[in-house]
Formats: C-alpha cells, sequence, structure tokens
C-alpha cells in the first residue's frame, strides 16, 4: 500500500492530492517542493520562494476531521519550517511549524507533516515561520469545508476564490533579514500585491476571477503580508460577512473591510451589476503615504473594462474599531464549533488568570528590538517543546520570565532571551494587550481561538471590563490593537502544548516581539497531549539524547 502510494505520488504533478480512507477520518497526501525561483510582481525580477514552482503557494482544500499529510522538499539553501496559520492542532503542538516547536527543515532534506484539521470551517493560510521567508512568499491559501453533516449558514456558493492580499518589499527576504539583525527596520514596503500581482490598469490585464451575472461567489480574503493593514474593497459590490478565523458571524454587508496582518475573511458577493469587469482594490491604512492594488474580476460576457475609478478607503482607525463593534458571531449557527470543550457561555465563567501585556519598542546599544512585558524573546537553538519533551527545560529557558501584568517602566527595561509563560492545563484565562506606541498591531495564538472580547483607546483598567462583550464576541486566532488602544481576549488553555503567542508583524516578531505559553499535561498523559511523532526531527541539546518515555 505504502509504495503503491509513493509511486501514484511521484506520477501526480505536483500538489495535486489524493484521498484515501484509513479508518473514519480521510487522509489527504500532499507533496511540496520548496524552490527558490524568479518572479516579477512588479515587473522587476526578484527572487521569490515558490511552492511546486508557484507563487503563492497552491490552495489546500479540505474537510473537517481530514487527516493532511504534507511532504516538504526543502530545496532552498536555508533551513526551512511552514506554519498552518489558525490550524488549531489538538493536543499536538508538534505540528505547528514554529521555532519553538520544531527544528526546522535543513535544506536538501524533506519533513512530513501530520496536521489533522478539526470543526473550524473557515479561511486559514499557510506560510514560513522564520527567517523572513515569508517576504520572498512561501504562503499559500487553506480552506477547511464543513462535513456534510454539518450545515453551513448560507447556501453553496457557485464557486470559491482565495485572495490573499500583503504589502511586499522588493528587497529580497536576505536583505530584509540583514536589516533586522544589524538591529534596524525594514522600512516601508513598496507594494500590495493580491495572489502575487498587481494590475496594471493598461486594458492587459488577465481577470484574477470571472463570475457568471446573477451568481454568488464565495471569496476568501487573508492578510499575508508582512506590517500592513489592508482595506479591501471591490468596486459597485458589498461583501456579505458570513465567516472570520473559523466562526460564522452575523451576516452584515461591509462596503470595505479592513484585514490586519494575519487575519482572515471569508464573504460573499453576488454578481448583480452590470456585466463587465470591476477592480477589487487592497491598501494601505493608517500610514501617510498609500500603497494600492488592484485586480479584476470579470462577469462572462463582459462588455467592458473597469472603471480606472477606485472606491476611496475611509480614513482614521474609529472607523476600523466601529468595525470590529459590528462583528458578532451568529450564537445560532450549528457550524464551526471553535471550542470543542463547549465554553459558549464565556461570559459566566470565572476568571482564574489576567495577564496583561504591554508591547514595547526598544533601542539597546543603538539596535532595535522589539518587547513584550520587557522581555524581547530569542529562539534557543534548542526548541522550548523539545527541551522539555526530554526534561532539560533549564538547560534551555525559565518560565514565567515576565510578570504577569506588565510594570509602568516596561518601555525602559529589556531583556532579551525566551519568553515563556506558563500556564495551568484549563485555566480560564484573560489576556490584554495594551499598545502604547504610535503604530498597528496585530497579535496571533497558535493552538486556540479565543473570544475577541474588546478593542477600546485608552489604557486597561479592570473597570474597563464593563466594556466586553461577554454574549456574541467572535471567537478568532488574530486580533489587531490600534496605536494607544487596548484589546482583550478571554479563552480556556484546555489544549497541552507550547504554543506561540506572536507579533504577526513579521518585524517585530523577528526582533523579539513574541512569546510561548506552555501549557503541560501534568500527567504526560495521551488524553491531554499526542506523543512526539518517530520523525521528529532533533537538533541543539537533544539531538542525540535517548527518547524519553512516551505518554501513556
Ligand atoms: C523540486 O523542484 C526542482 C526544480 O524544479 C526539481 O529539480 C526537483 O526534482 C523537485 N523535487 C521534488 C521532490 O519534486
Ligand atoms: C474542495 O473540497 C470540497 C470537499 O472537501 C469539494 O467539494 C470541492 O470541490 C473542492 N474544491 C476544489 C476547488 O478542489
Ligand atoms: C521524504 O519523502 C519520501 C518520498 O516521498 C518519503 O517516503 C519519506 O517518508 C519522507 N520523509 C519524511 C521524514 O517525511
Ligand atoms: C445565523 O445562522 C442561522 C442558522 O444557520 C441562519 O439561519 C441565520 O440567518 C444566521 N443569522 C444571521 C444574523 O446571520
Ligand atoms: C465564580 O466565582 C463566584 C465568586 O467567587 C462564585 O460564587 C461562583 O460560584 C463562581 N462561578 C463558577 C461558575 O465557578
Ligand atoms: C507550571 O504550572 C503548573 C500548574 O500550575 C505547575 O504544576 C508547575 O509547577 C509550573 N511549572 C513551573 C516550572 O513553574
Amino acid at each position: 500500500m505504502g509504495r503503491v502510494m509513493f509511486v501514484i505520488l511521484l506520477w501526480l504533478s505536483a500538489g495535486t492530492l489524493l484521498s484515501v480512507v484509513r479508518g473514519e477520518d480521510p487522509y489527504l497526501f500532499f507533496t511540496f517542493n520548496v524552490t527558490y525561483g524568479t518572479i516579477s510582481p512588479l515587473g522587476i525580477p526578484q527572487q521569490g520562494i515558490l511552492i511546486n514552482g508557484q507563487f503563492p503557494g497552491p490552495n489546500i482544500n479540505c474537510t473537517s476531521n481530514n487527516n493532511l499529510m504534507i511532504n516538504v522538499f526543502n530545496n532552498l539553501d536555508e533551513p526551512f519550517l511552514l506554519t498552518w496559520h489558525g490550524i488549531q492542532q489538538r493536543k499536538n503542538c508538534w505540528q505547528d511549524g514554529v521555532a519553538g516547536t520544531s527544528c526546522p527543515i535543513p535544506p536538501g532534506t524533506n519533513f512530513t507533516y501530520h496536521v489533522q484539521v478539526k470543526d473550524q470551517i473557515g479561511s486559514y493560510f499557510y506560510y514560513p515561520s522564520t527567517a523572513m521567508h515569508k517576504a520572498a512568499g512561501g504562503f499559500g491559501g487553506l480552506r477547511v469545508n464543513s462535513r456534510l453533516l454539518i450545515p453551513v449558514p448560507y447556501p453553496d456558493p457557485e464557486d470559491d476564490y482565495t485572495v490573499l492580499i500583503g504589502d511586499w518589499y522588493t528587497k529580497s527576504h536576505t536583505t530584509l533579514r540583514k536589516l533586522l539583525d544589524s538591529g534596524r527596520s525594514i522600512g516601508r514596503a513598496e507594494a500590495v500585491l493580491i495572489n502575487g500581482k498587481t494590475a496594471k490598469g493598461d486594458g492587459k490585464d488577465e481577470p484574477l476571477f470571472t463570475m457568471k451575472p446573477g451568481k454568488t461567489y464565495k471569496y476568501r480574503i487573508c492578510n499575508v503580508g508582512l506590517k500592513a493593514s489592508l482595506n479591501f474593497r471591490i468596486q459597485s459590490h458589498s461583501m456579505k460577512l458570513v465567516e472570520m478565523e473559523g466562526s460564522h458571524v452575523v451576516q452584515n454587508n461591509y462596503d470595505s473591510l479592513d484585514v490586519h496582518v494575519g487575519g482572515c475573511f471569508t464573504v460573499l458577493v453576488t454578481a448583480d451589476k452590470v456585466p463587465k469587469d470591476y477592480y477589487m482594490v487592497a491598501s494601505t491604512r493608517f500610514i501617510k503615504s498609500v500603497l494600492t492594488s488592484k485586480g479584476i474580476i470579470r462577469y462572462e460576457n463582459a462588455k467592458a473594462p473597469a472603471s480606472p475609478d477606485l472606491p476611496k478607503a475611509p480614513l482614521g482607525w474609529a472607523w476600523s474599531v466601529n468595525q470590529f463593534h459590528s462583528f458578532r458571531w451568529n450564537l445560532s449557527a450549528s457550524a464551526a464549533r471553535p471550542n470543542p470543550q463547549g465554553s459558549y457561555k464565556y461570559g459566566n465563567i470565572n476568571i482564574t488568570r489576567t495577564i496583561k501585556l504591554v508591547n514595547s519598542a526598544i533601542r539597546t546599544k543603538g539596535k532595535l528590538r522589539y518587547a513584550l512585558n520587557g522581555v524581547s524573546h530569542v529562539d534557543p537553538e534548542t526548541p522550548l517543546k523539545l527541551a522539555q519533551y526530554f526534561e532539560i527545560p533549564d538547560k534551555v529557558f525559565k518560565y514565567d520570565t515576565i510578570p504577569d501584568i506588565a510594570p509602568s517602566d516596561v518601555a525602559d527595561s529589556l531583556s532579551v532571551q525566551p519568553n515563556v509563560l506558563n500556564i495551568t492545563h484549563r485555566d480560564f484565562v484573560e489576556i490584554i494587550f495594551e499598545n502604547h506606541e504610535k503604530t498597528m498591531q496585530s497579535y496571533h495564538l497558535d493552538g486556540y481561538s479565543f473570544f475577541a472580547l474588546a478593542i477600546e483607546p485608552g489604557r486597561w483598567t479592570p473597570e474597563r471590563r464593563k466594556d466586553y462583550n461577554l454574549l456574541d464576541a467572535v471567537s478568532r486566532h488574530t486580533i489587531q490593537v490600534f496605536p494607544k488602544c487596548w484589546a482583550a481576549i478571554m479563552l480556556t488553555f484546555d489544549n497541552a502544548g507550547m504554543w506561540n503567542l506572536r507579533s504577526e508583524h513579521a518585524e517585530n516578531r523577528y526582533l523579539g516581539q513574541q512569546l510561548y505559553i506552555s501549557v503541560l499535561s501534568p500527567e504526560r498523559s495521551l488524553r491531554d497531549e499526542l506523543n512526539m511523532p518517530d520523525i521528529q526531527l532533533l537538533c541543539g541539546l537533544v539531538k542525540n539524547l535517548p527518547k524519553p518515555a512516551p505518554y501513556t
């Protein structure tokens, strides 16, 4: 069976998939060949990171409970890791593909991820999680469809489209990395791309998508960029929001949506206008010199080109805060249960711990670092999870490096070390992100979805809990924090593992604005956490250590 599969895989063109039923949950097999290649998204050739020759990489299409077997061949000249952004990896941080859980895949070798997607129906993406590789590509869409048994709260669309938007730098990922390593910022992007392109508007642009008049289409929009929040809109068409980051929401119509780095929306768009071309537009928000990108949506039988008049983006961030307030979880939608333990009445659960994280940008000896509560994280050579599993954590990191509540002088202190928080399994925790800076923030937590309770201006105090949405906040994996604002989330830490909490802004993360949350399975029990896979790559201090007794 195994050999037959291998032969068929070689025979199929790269990126195609094959599904086999083993027991209950089907397996889907993917081969990802990661290479450098020349791309010219702005008309000028530059080095990109391709998957199976594609930029962006291929879409992964799967259904809840599917087992994804993704065999990644690293043909770059550098170690490489992919992360499956927003996929919860229940009991299985081994597959998370971040430096704190996995050794990177050495150049010239391959590694197979085994990711089981659970009931988190929605739009996601994958991307390279280390070494600024994301600046060169390596990302692609990932959609989780509903099993037939679980209805989604809208009719089947005519077709399903992935729209990956992001800011883009013409400098290579190695140049950007050198800037960061020397303690400088990567500065502003040169452009915005939509699915790796930007339309010129010279009448020769190929359409990105086509629509049949009268039909309704699903668009999955994710911000895969490095740091710019983007506003997304479509000429003359409104978008009905149906899902965001794995939760079905109250279906409001929007003329435009602010998509922050790491965030994803699923919208329905009906082709009910004059049959011609229309532009979809993505433009930067909250920075003075606005960058805009467009791409064509063509009606079948289109009679005319798209109008060059692009719809205007909203101004200022108050608009965006209001938009956040309009997002409500659809409590009656039967699909997409984000919390398998079922804490739907999250507003009634007593908080066991409050953590307030304040981000800071600090220059030390002239070099820029970013921190959370005064600690700027560095990835040790031995992944944190492996150090823990092999029971040598003391040789690699300390627990609870930061205080739960940021001290008031947080902007003046800096220590550079691995940043690990110890959270008790199943605790119900409130986390506040307070942004004292003048720049946007976007935070992402691996392994979980959380209730996005509030985003408000100013500083957080316990009294501000009155601003929380304790009824129908959307369960998400990423939350933006506007300049001089705070955001609050709540969740039950019921997924044992070592989980990355990070600034989704690539520069901030690279220079230390991230930490890991260790949620231990106290009994090393298989009920709580899966064993380290046999093929797990070992590096650093654990490379030659005997394997500890597996979980039971
Ligand atoms: C990956 O792509 C390169 C370049 O096209 C090719 O030489 C190599 O054989 C491919 N590897 C796999 C595993 O498909
Ligand atoms: C994606 O998968 C679903 C079922 O899992 C299938 O119905 C659909 O046709 C697939 N779409 C594409 C584009 O392969
Ligand atoms: C590497 O790829 C080969 C060929 O597809 C496969 O048999 C093997 O299991 C892969 N190795 C790992 C560690 O994933
Ligand atoms: C919520 O989901 C239900 C059931 O799937 C659907 O009928 C309803 O229209 C949705 N409500 C809103 C406000 O979107
Ligand atoms: C929450 O705490 C209050 C006050 O300490 C207590 O009365 C209540 O029973 C607790 N509720 C739950 C669900 O544990
Ligand atoms: C982490 O928290 C758990 C549960 O509260 C506790 O048993 C353990 O001792 C803590 N570990 C460290 C290193 O602080």
